[in-house]
């Protein structure tokens, strides 16, 4: 057995892990219109089983339909969706990883509203438009919300029916969660807004739902925003400070939450998440499928069409992001916050260099690493750092091109330097629709929802 810290395994409460290494939740508009997931998204997830990851955590899977961010992305808000996910789960786990589901809603934060949220505003817990995009919303009332507690609960339970080996609250960058956490977002009077713990009770109430429905032996994990970094325009308020963050963190922790992911900013993208460069002659070629999402649509996508106004959004952007390296940029905040809590912390953001990890690890600062984009230009990325190297002789470059060509392309690097032609670029970007083996998919035979 090794002796090296990445290739220990990690027990959880209730879930081990061969390794320290999970892919992060990433992944394309690879599903079905109605929701259902697709032999595409396999193919994907078992790339980075394959690879050698000890586990991986899904995208955003939204707990139902009026959660989306964008038409495409599978769902879990149907019970006939169970052996879909069922097959996920068999491929990825015929690999030796694990599989763990991002259970989510949008609030606000919808980028691309399909058929059936074609009619914002959507609901949030304020009813004060996003305001970088200009998202509608409008704040929900009590009884919603605890209807809402109660879908993610049922979506909880069908991923534990489905064989699936946990569940993530997406409780960071933004969406539905952020928008009732942050102090720079939820401007409620009612119980679910004012002090921190009245922000956070949408979400411990939530745990607490999932705990009484699946019981305490199914692994569930909480992803937060360590500093919400709320002001990317200038005149907003900053949001919620890593002191309350721990604050929330042990309050997860006391109603049943089994590890934390630790991200950043109340937004996503944010020039914090993920950290890197934007490239903004990618924007003005993808973002116009964004135009009508929110009322400043049109205003980005004159800043990012003509060249001479994209220096405004760049100062902008990068304000905030000052000189940190892009690798472990949030480590410092997820050590803070795992002196804080018993229970095992999962760092993302910019890991790609054995050394750090390693480095992070034997410290004691974190307990494992998600890991999204460098495992998306190196499936295997786990492998090089066994056989020895620092890096892939092809590393990732931050460029964040896979991030701007999401709302209109499939998910993969479109980081053209990494490759001997364009061709082999593309190629690579479509061997997710190559389905290696048989197809895994069963007919879904429902009344649709
Ligand atoms: C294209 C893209 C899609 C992403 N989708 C999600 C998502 O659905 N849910 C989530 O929590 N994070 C999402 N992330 C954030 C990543 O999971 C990860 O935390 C972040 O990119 C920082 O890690 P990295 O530097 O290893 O990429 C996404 C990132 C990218 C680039
Ligand atoms: S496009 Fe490729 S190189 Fe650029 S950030 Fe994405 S995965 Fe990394």
């Amino acid at each position: 057995m090794s002796d090296d810290m990445i290739f220990s395994p990690l027990a959880f409460r209730s879930l081990t892990l061969k390794n320290r290494v999970l892919r992060s939740n990433i992944s394309g508009r690879f599903d079905n219109e109605d929701g259902s997931l697709t032999q595409t998204r396999i193919n994907w997830e078992t790339k980075f089983a394959a690879g050698g990851v000890g586990g991986i955590i899904s995208s955003y899977v939204p707990v139902l339909m009026e959660g989306r961010i964008i038409a495409g992305y599978a769902t879990i808000h149907r019970d006939d969706f169970i052996p879909l996910w069922r097959s996920l789960g068999e491929a990825v786990h015929a690999h030796g990883a694990k599989y763990i589901v991002q259970l989510s809603h949008s609030g606000r934060q919808m980028d691309l509203p399909g058929v059936h949220n074609q009619h914002q505003p959507t609901p949030s817990s304020t009813s004060q438009p996003e305001t970088l995009h200009g998202f509608l919303c409008r704040a929900m009332g009590a009884g919603e919300i605890r209807q809402l507690v109660q879908a993610f609960a049922r979506a909880a339970w069908r991923a534990r029916e489905a064989g699936l080996d946990g569940v993530e609250l997406h409780a960071a960058n933004g969406y539905l969660f952020t928008q009732f956490l942050s102090s720079g977002i939820n401007d409620r009077k009612d119980l679910y807004g004012g002090s921190l713990r009245n922000r956070a009770r949408f979400l411990l109430d939530v745990i607490a739902a999932i705990r009484e429905t699946v019981g305490r032996d199914f692994h569930l994990q909480v992803k937060l925003s360590a500093v919400d970094h709320n002001n990317i325009i200038p005149w907003e308020g900053k949001g919620n400070t890593l002191a309350d963050t721990v604050q929330v963190a042990r309050w997860c922790e006391a109603a049943g939450a089994d590890a934390l992911h630790v991200s950043t900013g109340s937004l996503f993208p944010h020039p914090l998440n993920p950290p890197g460069d934007l490239p903004l002659e990618v924007l003005a070629v993808t973002y116009d499928a964004m135009i009508s999402s929110g009322i400043h649509g049109f205003r980005n996508f004159l800043l990012f069409r003509y060249p001479a106004l994209r220096p405004i959004f760049r100062w902008l952007w990068f304000r905030l992001k000052g000189d940190r390296d892009n690798e472990a940029i949030s480590l410092n905040e997820a050590r803070v916050i795992k002196q804080a809590v018993s229970i095992p912390v999962i760092s993302t953001g910019g890991y790609q260099s054995a050394s750090v990890v390693r480095g992070a690890l034997e410290r004691g600062d974190i307990d494992a690493v998600a890991i999204a984009r460098s495992l998306v230009a190196n499936n295997d990325l786990v492998e090089h750092w066994r056989a020895g190297l620092e890096q892939p002789p092809r590393p990732c470059t931050y460029c964040n091109k896979c991030l701007l060509n999401a709302p209109k392309n499939p998910m993969g690097c479109y980081e053209e330097s990494r490759y001997d032609s364009r061709e082999q670029m593309l190629d690579e970007v479509m061997s997710i629709y190559r389905t290696r083996g048989a197809l895994a998919i069963p007919p879904v035979d429902g009344a649709a929802a």
